[in-house]
């Protein structure tokens, strides 16, 4: 073989023709299946065993035929749309997967006139390790799927929300009919007048119940954040931390329902996207130009007053009437004092199953009508708190006013203040203003215990923190040197909003 640089090699241009013509018929031999389509992705030739794998004795019976009714998995389609191969892929079939190459063929003006493709393995033990792996990877993510949607399922239903007060009742009533409709839902309240949950029983009711549902804070992601949070990105595309892209909370909350948790706070041009999201139903990760349907029902809810954040421009009018379609209100505890007696009882059990199993709490006279006079400013909230601290530190399983006065008003964490509308009698002898302290204010310590001193300087200390990172639970964390998942803990602990 020799080179005559002067010129071609004389054997250039025989090498070039054989390469062309052997290279259907190599991968033809080598290949466990060919077939071909034209540019309407129809059947054109199928070679004989590949047509017998998929049920046709004779391979003229598939001609004709949409490459999809031939092979149910065929991408052939998207090839001849495309004008792209798919050089490697794994096809799933009712049997083993296949290896498979997929080319376009194009005309000499390099229009796609059709598609051919090859089956390489159909036993896959030339690719065993690739393959184990790609098994192992499948298995993984089925499971953290499933683990997933356990997760996301629904945490509470109607019957967990306790109450028998006309106001509890039509509230109830309006979320069950919400959960037979598709609509918005939008959650109005102070906090801790139990919107999430619900929210939650809402999506439980409905007939999405066995599809995610997926909660994003929105007053807890830093605005700059947000986007890739509800739509994901595209991997290279998103230049935050991690660069392999992300899949949006739209997406994975696809079938199911979608929580929007203080909306009032999301940022103005957000709204505008969102708005058109809910309209268009469907969007574009960020970087990316795939479309994503997305059949998604809307629950947002908020402690904001809403309609005075659209008249003072913070809030789109037009978003807002889009939500404001089945509008419910959690009235506030103090609102509901009859409720107080229940709920005291529902969670003194929930928290004697928690804390000291076998306990059996009851709440004296004296005890109760303190409870039905305070203010409750951070409600439901607060009184589970309030019982929690109670019972920590109560020696006794009879809870009296004395007990109950210490920790009243100094266990609703939160930066939000609502008025406060609580009667302040005297208690025990002792005069307490039953109004929650400012956080920021010192805790009365003349009859705290050490520990109850160190836990309202270290909530008072983590709310000054978070507030100087604007909210930022990460942010603070990193600031203030705490791991971030123990600071979200205490956050939960203390029942502090951010
Ligand atoms: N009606 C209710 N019955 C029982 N628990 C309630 C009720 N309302 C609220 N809660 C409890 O109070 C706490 C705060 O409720 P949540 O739904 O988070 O309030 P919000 O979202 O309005 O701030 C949760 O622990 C919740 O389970
Ligand atoms: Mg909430």
């Amino acid at each position: 073989m020799m080179n005559d640089w002067a010129g071609l090699p004389a054997t250039y241009g025989d090498v070039l023709r054989r390469a062309m013509e052997s290279l259907f018929r190599t991968f033809e031999n080598f290949s466990e299946g060919t077939f071909i389509v034209d540019a309407e992705a129809r059947v054109v030739w199928i070679n004989k065993r590949y047509a017998a794998r998929f049920g046709f004795s004779d391979p003229q019976q598939a001609i004709g035929r949409d490459c999809e009714a031939v092979i149910p998995n065929s991408l052939m389609r998207e090839v001849v749309h495309t004008g792209k191969p798919i050089l490697l892929d794994i096809m799933e079939t009712d049997r083993e997967p296949l290896v498979v190459t997929r080319l376009p063929l194009k005309d000499d003006a390099g229009v796609t006139v059709g598609a051919v493709g090859f089956a390489l393995f159909d036993e896959l033990k030339a690719l065993t390790p690739l393959f184990s792996h790609y098994s192992r990877v499948q298995e993984e993510l089925i499971a953290t799927r499933r683990s997933l949607a356990q997760a996301r399922r629904a945490r509470y239903t109607f019957g967990s929300f306790v109450g028998t007060s006309a106001a509890c009742l039509e509230v109830k009533r309006q979320a069950r009919r919400a959960a037979q409709l598709e609509s918005p839902v939008l959650l109005l309240g102070e906090t801790g007048t139990g919107k999430e949950l619900l929210a939650h029983a809402i999506h439980g009711g409905s007939a999405r119940a066995t599809q995610p549902l997926v909660t994003v804070n929105v007053a807890a992601i830093p605005d700059t954040l947000l986007e890739v949070e509800f739509f994901g990105a595209a991997p290279g595309a998103y230049t935050g931390a991690d660069r392999k892209g992300r899949v949006g909370k739209f997406e994975l909350a696809n079938g199911g329902t979608l929580f929007l948790d203080e909306i009032g706070d999301m940022p103005l041009p957000l709204q505008g996207k969102l708005l058109r999201v809910l309209q268009d139903k469907e969007f574009e990760p960020l970087g990316s130009n795939r479309i994503v349907r997305a059949d998604v029902r809307i629950i947002a809810a908020t402690s904001a007053d809403l309609p005075a954040l659209v008249a003072a421009g913070r809030f789109r009018a037009d978003l807002f009437y889009r939500l404001n379609v089945l509008t419910i209100h959690a009235p506030a505890l103090r609102e509901r004092t009859s409720d107080i007696e229940a709920l005291a009882y529902a969670m003194l059990e929930d928290l004697s199953t928690q804390t000291r199993s076998g306990s059996h709490f009851e709440l004296q006279d004296d005890a109760l009508r303190l409870l039905c006079s305070y203010g409750w400013p951070g409600n439901v909230r607060e009184l589970r708190n309030t019982l929690e601290r109670a019972v920590m530190l109560s020696d006794s399983e009879r809870i009296d006013a004395r007990t109950l006065a210490p920790f009243l008003g100094s266990a609703q964490g939160g930066s939000q203040r609502s008025a406060v509308a609580g009667a302040t009698p005297p208690v025990g002898g002792q005069t307490r203003t039953l109004q929650a302290p400012d956080v920021t204010a010192d805790a009365p310590l003349e009859s705290a215990s050490w520990s109850d001193a160190m836990a309202a300087f270290e909530k008072r200390f983590l709310c000054d923190a978070l507030r100087a990172n604007g909210g930022r639970v990460i942010d603070t964390a990193n600031r203030i040197g705490m791991g971030r998942a123990t600071l979200y803990k205490k956050i939960a602990a203390y029942g502090i909003e951010v």
